[in-house]
């Protein structure tokens, strides 16, 4: 019997990035023709958008495996001992409480709220992620968007000598950085030890096609070798110009939407909710990327500025 099989489409959401992918299954595995046309299709659009893909946490697992190992995922506040670590929860729907909402006021929610900093997934860590999968099993009816900006086409917004000033550049990247811009106590101190600042190239070329990008985001916190003040206003400007207006892309979700992103040249931040009033239920799989970007090793942890 002929097996029909819808062919696959892939369709530009916006100048800079992001495509939707239609005509393939999630739920099994890839075909190698298959595997490679999506995958060529990210490594062109950096955000892969599948509608209606009623996933398992198991068949997300797998879906993301085809591009590598994953990530284990940091204990987060709150979050410590719970479902798998291969799989990131973000969820309102408090798991000691029944179905009760939890609202931002929540230590849980505060952590989670860092999510609403342009940020590109484990930055902090030594082996930064490769992508993120995120599924979404429960969507609030009114805000909760994810929004993108490509590092790649800041990068080639920049002239010649802005690109050589980048070049070779090592930043130092911190999630104790980063939530200490929300509130002072997420982490209690044990925890802060376990996660020491990582150091990451300020340029990354993708290997599959050699184009560029800077690497920066909400855990990026100063650049080694400058004054410390001088290294915040680069990031700053850095950000800015990735994120400007017409250059984000917004994904509106629908229930089973599966978005795929690249985080070694996108940013990305999740957009606020009515959080007592509605449910968002979203899965993530993240891929853990090659390596270190940067040697040598990290200087004396003494010298790293103080955090106000
Ligand atoms: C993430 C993330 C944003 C969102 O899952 O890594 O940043 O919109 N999510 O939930
Ligand atoms: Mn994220």
């Amino acid at each position: 019997m002929a097996i029909s099989t819808a062919p696959l489409t892939i369709t530009p959401l916006h100048p800079c990035l992001g495509a939707r992918v239609e005509g393939v299954d999630l739920s099994r595995p890839l075909t190698a023709e298959t595997f490679r046309r999506v995958a060529d299709a990210f490594d062109e659009h950096s955000v892969l958008v599948f509608h209606d893909q009623r996933l398992t946490d198991a068949q997300q697992k797998a879906f993301s495996e085809q591009w590598g190992p994953l990530e284990t995922t940091l204990v987060s506040p709150g979050k410590e001992g719970r479902l798998d670590p291969k799989l990131v929860d973000l969820s309102n729907v408090d798991p000691d409480h029944g179905s009760a909402l939890m609202d931002w006021s929540d230590r849980r929610m505060m952590y989670q709220s860092g999510n609403q900093l342009w940020h590109t997934d484990s930055s902090f860590k030594p082996t930064p992620a490769h992508s993120s999968a995120l599924s979404g099993r429960e969507i609030p009816p009114v805000g909760g968007e994810t929004e993108f900006a490509s590092m790649r086409v800041a990068y080639t917004a920049l002239s010649p000598v802005e690109q050589a000033r980048v070049e070779g550049k090592v930043v130092v990247h911190s999630i104790i950085y980063s939530r200490s811009l929300i509130a002072k106590d997420l982490f209690d101190p044990e925890q802060a030890r376990a996660l020491p600042a990582g150091r990451h190239a300020l340029v990354r070329a993708n290997p599959a096609h050699g184009r560029k990008a800077f690497y920066i985001g909400s855990h990026a916190w100063f650049i080694e070798g400058m004054p410390y003040a001088e290294s915040r206003r680069l990031l700053d400007e850095l950000l800015a110009l990735t994120t400007a207006p017409e250059r984000v892309f917004r994904h509106v979700w629908r229930q089973w939407d599966l978005v795929m992103w690249d985080n070694r040249c996108v940013l990305h931040r999740g957009r606020p909710w009515d959080s007592s009033r509605y449910p968002r239920i979203m899965r993530r799989t993240t891929v853990a990327g090659d390596g270190p970007t940067a040697d040598p090793p990290l200087a004396d942890p003494a010298s790293l500025p103080p955090l106000d």
